[in-house]
């Protein structure tokens, strides 16, 4: 009795591994999204209508640079639980759950794009089964997922959808993917979450199933906090400045109250960029708006992420002199570290404004090589060749192994003495014993002593 009972569910395992799931998009999101899937056992096929990617993806290379994906990736080619292909038809008609990952960029109002969701809401509607589960995993306007449910109803179709927001960070995504802090769910049918519930129980994270709009703004609510926590250690850092003090020991000190936490985003620095916070920021702000429920708390956190990279030009000026005709290398061109992506890149900001003001860039990025668009920075080959004559060095990202090249060697490459630390990764004190000047983000530090933390 018990081998047919372990026969039986070992053979429902298997169906249920080979129900076809289809992922649309194979950006940041749909792409690891997919890859995870696959990596959990299932049968997935991901459709994109960018001919070059998925030619790439079909020889078993990732289009972006993420940690970890890659391997993934070629294991689950192999394993030949993953496909790719353009043809929406073949992607899309035997489907039991198709996941929408498309972009949602922002407009000009701030409001985020709909075409591309909706585009893929027709190709559903011409192609899929009316019983495909429809779930919506990219960061859509509030009220989307309601509207898209009435659209099936609407077209007499038992289409089912399903607000899934993702919580990936770009450069620690396929971790995120299979050890997420919580699953989201915003459904109307409980048996429809329940069965998404039950697609990722692998990764044991909390599910919390809730409504369609408390769904879409949990996801917009997180992104906006972790971004107003950032603009406000930003202003604390220069606060922390005109008085004397170090932002890195106000923040450690911060985060040693358990209610804030070790994680907190008090990590002071340019500002933040990437193809979320600052879209997210300003989609809420114009949901408020639509809405008639004002959120100045995020108005301000906007501003003062914009005001970062000025701040930062008003420091080197300051320092230089002026800034027509100096060379100034720039460490760092992706929007944080272990990524390739360049998208709202607060270095980019940076070189931009340096540029505009008159001043030569050499730039080094571990990962980023070119920069389409921005042709008038350099790329160097080296951290150090970057800094080769310059008048000053910028970091801009904190990528971890800028923090080991040796001060010494700077120093030397450097023509100039200034280093502005863009995302405080460097002690000042020993920048000044390599006899070189420091500039951080909130390091007044009036008596040089750097506070540590005490055992016992
Ligand atoms: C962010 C969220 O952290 C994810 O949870 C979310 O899923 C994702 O957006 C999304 O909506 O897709 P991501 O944009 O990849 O992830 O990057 P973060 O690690 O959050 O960093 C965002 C920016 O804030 C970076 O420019 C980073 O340098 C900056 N930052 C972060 C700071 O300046 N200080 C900090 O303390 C933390």
């Amino acid at each position: 009795m018990k081998a047919w009972r372990k026969l039986l569910s070992g053979l429902l395992r298997e169906a249920e591994n080979n129900m076809n799931i289809s992922v649309i998009g194979t950006g940041y999101v749909g792409l690891v999204q997919a890859v995870g899937l696959a990596y959990l056992g299932y049968k997935v096929t991901c459709l994109d209508i960018d001919p070059e990617k998925i030619e790439q993806l079909r020889r078993g290379q990732s289009p972006i640079y993420e940690p970890g994906l890659q391997g993934i990736l070629e294991k689950v080619i192999r394993e030949g639980k993953i496909s790719f292909t353009l043809e929406k038809k073949e992607a899309l008609a035997n489907a039991k759950i198709i996941f929408v990952a498309v972009g949602t960029p922002s407009k000009d109002d701030g409001s985020a794009e709909m075409k591309f969701v909706q585009s893929v809401i027709k190709d559903i509607i011409a192609y899929a089964q009316s019983t495909a589960l429809v779930v919506i995993k990219s960061t859509v306007a509030l009220g989307t997922n309601e509207q898209i449910q009435q659209q099936f109803i609407d077209q007499k179709r038992k289409n089912i959808v399903v607000s899934n927001p993702e919580f990936l960070r770009e450069g620690t995504a396929m971790e995120d993917f299979l050890r997420p802090d919580r699953v989201v769910i915003g459904s109307s049918s409980q048996e429809a979450a329940r069965k998404i519930a039950h697609l990722y129980r692998a990764l044991e994270a909390p599910v919390l199933v809730t409504d369609f709009a408390s769904a879409e703004l949990i996801k917009y609510a997180s992104n906006s906090l972790l971004a107003l926590e950032i603009s406000y250690i930003n202003s604390i850092a220069i606060l922390a400045e005109r008085v004397g003090a170090d932002v890195t020991a106000i923040s450690r000190g911060m985060r040693l109250d358990k209610r804030i936490g070790e994680k907190a985003f008090l990590h002071a620095g340019i500002g933040y960029g990437g193809s979320c916070f600052p879209k997210d920021v300003k989609a809420l702000i114009n949901i408020g708006q639509e809405s008639k429920a004002d959120l100045p708390l995020l108005r301000a956190t906007d501003d003062i992420n914009q005001q970062m990279s000025g701040y930062v030009l008003d420091k080197i000026t300051k320092k230089l002199g002026k800034i027509t005709g100096k060379k100034i290398a720039l460490w760092g061109l992706s929007f944080k570290p272990n990524t390739d992506d360049i998208r709202e890149s607060p270095a980019l900001a940076i070189a931009n404004k340096l540029i505009d003001k008159g001043a030569e860039v050499f730039a080094y990025d571990p990962i980023v090589k070119k920069i389409k668009g921005s042709e008038s920075i350099r790329i160097a080959k080296s951290a150090l060749a970057a800094c080769q004559g310059a008048d000053a060095l910028v970091i801009a990202t904190d990528w971890p192994e800028f923090a080991t090249i040796a001060l010494q060697d700077i120093a030397k490459s450097l023509s100039g003495r200034c280093i502005l630390d863009g995302r405080n990764i460097l002690d000042p004190n020993e920048v000044k014993r390599s006899d070189l000047d420091y500039l951080g983000i909130g390091r007044g530090i009036g008596n040089g002593y750097t506070v540590d933390i005490l055992e016992g």
